[in-house]
């Protein structure tokens, strides 16, 4: 006698390895990854920074071979910072034509051919009162800020960049810098946008490492506030608008809802920043033996695609391709 189905066994497709492997719906590849890197002026230097454990300010015949190891791992492509040997009010370093950024790009073009250098386009690490642009009495002004975010681009394009990624979050400056490219024959340079960008505490550690915390107030003038999700999709619009090849989310870990809205709403190549808090936790948590490190990073990473990142930009980037 037949007994007859109460209920559906979910649990089917789970018994093995290999029933799993068939209906997985997402899979982490190292081709998703794009790694981050801190440029420092100087020789031989190495410096970790003590919030980022495994993270380094690197001079930068250190970061040439930090590139090749990056491309011999098969991860496509870096993110670079720079920090300025001199600061100023105007975040001159930022778009000097012989800055830390622009050495540093020229150098990798010349040393590490077949990889990805994406230029991170803001003011911040460069400015001596650590503002994304220049400070008016106690306004962090916006029009004349894109101007100089522009100028900035076309120096790292002229360097040999592949990409400009502005992380300001002024408006116009996508625009901006889509004009100036363009304008310089550099009209096949994409533009990866740093769309909806929140003022986020995750961003603490970051801020050691680029040594670009604000010497006053903060970044909720132009950073986007955490509550909010339909102003996320009216920043994204704006930036395709304006040019915007890759649209990117950040941070990524509290923001997966919106990054699957921007995904769902736009079809476009969607970015998210797993950003220098979400990266210290996990260590920290690692180190006091508190979580499985390994099993959580991966997992972080799949959450990331699974909510519709084609692209992570992560600092797990290196330990993640290992095991991929
Ligand atoms: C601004 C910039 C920041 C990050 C990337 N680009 C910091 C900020 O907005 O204060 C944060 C990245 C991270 O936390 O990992 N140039």
């Amino acid at each position: 006698m037949n007994t007859p189905v109460k209920f559906t066994r979910h649990r089917r497709t789970r018994m093995t390895p290999l029933l799993r492997s068939m209906v997985r719906e997402t899979e982490l590849s190292k081709n998703d990854f794009i790694y981050p890197l801190f440029s420092v002026p100087g020789k031989n230097i190495k410096k970790e920074i003590s919030s980022m454990q495994g993270v380094y300010q690197m001079s930068i015949d250190n970061i040439v071979k930090e590139c090749e190891e990056v491309k011999s791992l098969g991860i496509p492509a870096v993110i670079l910072f720079g920090i300025p040997p001199q600061k100023d009010e105007v975040g001159s370093g930022a778009y000097d034509a012989d800055g830390i950024i622009q050495q540093t790009v020229r150098a990798i073009k010349k040393e590490v051919p077949g990889i990805v250098v994406i230029t991170d386009v803001c003011l911040c690490e460069y400015t001596s009162h650590g503002h994304c642009g220049i400070v008016l009495g106690e306004e962090i002004v916006n029009d004349a800020s894109i101007e100089l975010l522009a100028k900035e681009a076309l120096t790292h394009a002229q360097a040999g960049a592949d990409m400009i990624a502005p992380s300001d979050m002024f408006d116009g400056r996508v625009q901006a810098i889509r004009s100036i490219l363009d304008a310089n024959h550099f009209d096949n340079i994409p533009i990866m946008s740093y769309a909806a960008k929140y003022a986020s505490g995750f961003y603490g550690p970051f801020r050691e490492a680029a040594e670009s915390t604000p010497k006053f107030g903060d970044r909720r003038s132009h950073q986007m506030d955490p509550a909010n999700s339909d102003e996320a999709i009216r920043e994204v619009q704006t930036d395709i608008d304006e040019g915007a090849d890759i649209v990117m989310v950040k941070p990524a870990l509290s923001y997966l809802d919106v990054i699957r809205r921007v995904k769902d709403t736009f079809h476009m190549p969607t970015a998210a920043y797993n950003v220098s808090g979400e990266y210290s936790m996990v260590k920290a948590a690692g180190k006091l033996g508190w979580i499985d490190e390994q099993r959580v990073m991966m997992e972080i990473l799949t959450s990331i695609k699974r909510a519709g990142a084609d692209i992570i930009l992560t600092y797990h980037a290196k330990e993640a391709a290992k095991l991929l």
